[in-house]
């Protein structure tokens, strides 16, 4: 039986990763610095649970650490803890700097290390899934420091990926667009919320589309897959929805007085040869 390791879970994302993975038929060892939530969803789900700061030095490889000596060898590790602050680059100090990497990169890097280093003593094969943010590939006001943080992690995740693979374990990572879920440590404005809700698919993500890709990745079907950035985000990291066409659409099919060429009308030359 698989035994999953997932951080954050008492939060929007992780609970419902840890859902998923029971409802696969998972052992679960659940991490979250939230006691009360966390313990209510382990009794739910009937999943084992640490309560830990993985902010802390020590924290992350406390969480795999723990699960592994108490319960057994860890096969998939999630880490979905993390914090979202608004935090303007010029109001940055070293303390808040910190608090974002120590939780969204540091954490995540140091319970792969652990869990690698006792898969790689053990013969065992693992399987690591970090939870990006589409916020690694677009800065927007305020979000510098947590993008910076995804980043970072997405470099992590290569990084991993790269020496951890020849050990036969897989690293990579979700990267969601924004789902809703209200979250009390991490809150956002109604405002917020639906500008950056626009996406191609036109229906706002959920907790389960992330969860569903995680398990995706995460197990067996995918196992030729490592250092891979899964983006699950209704196509909003495709490009810039909002911005206008280079010419405006013309229902006749010419732009008269125009030396360009009509939009949606190919030039002759890029037209293919019938014969
Ligand atoms: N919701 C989104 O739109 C979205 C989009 C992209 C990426 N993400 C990422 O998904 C992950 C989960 O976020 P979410 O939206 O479910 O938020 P959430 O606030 O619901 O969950 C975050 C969880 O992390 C836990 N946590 C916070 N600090 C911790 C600490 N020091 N030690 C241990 N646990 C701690 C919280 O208690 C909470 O349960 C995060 O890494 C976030 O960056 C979320």
């Amino acid at each position: 039986m698989t035994h999953a390791v997932v951080t954050g879970a008492a939060g929007g994302i992780g609970r419902s990763v840890a859902e998923h993975f029971a409802r696969a038929g998972a052992e679960l060892t659940l991490v979250d610095v939230d006691a009360d939530r966390l313990a209510a969803l382990a009794d739910a789900l009937g999943a084992r649970h640490l309560v830990l700061d993985l902010g802390g030095a020590d924290g992350p490889a406390a969480a795999v650490g723990g699960a592994w000596h108490t319960h057994g060898p860890v096969d998939v590790l999630v880490n979905a803890a993390g914090i979202y602050p608004s935090l303007d680059m010029a109001d940055v100090t070293a303390a808040a700097w910190d608090r974002v990497f120590a939780l969204n990169t540091r954490a995540p890097v140091l319970a792969t290390a652990e869990l690698a280093r006792l898969a790689a003593e053990a013969g065992r094969p693992a399987s690591v899934v970090n939870i990006s943010s589409g916020a690694a590939l677009r800065a927007r006001p305020g979000g510098g420091p947590y993008a910076s943080s995804k980043a970072a992690l997405e470099m992590a995740t290569r990084a991993a990926a790269l020496e951890f693979g020849p050990l036969g374990i897989r690293v990579n990572a979700v990267s969601p667009g924004f789902v809703a879920v209200d979250s009390a440590c991490n809150p956002v404005t109604d405002t917020y919320a639906a500008a950056v809700s626009v996406n191609p698919l036109g229906r706002p993500g959920t907790p389960a589309d992330i969860a569903r890709a995680v398990l995706w990745i995460a197990g067996p079907e995918a196992s030729w897959v490592t250092g891979e950035i899964l983006r699950v985000d209704g196509g909003s990291g495709t490009g810039a929805a909002h911005l206008p066409r280079l010419w405006p659409p013309d229902a006749s099919g010419t732009s008269p007085g125009s030396p360009h060429p009509t939009p949606g009308t190919l030039p002759d030359s890029t037209k293919g040869h019938t014969s």
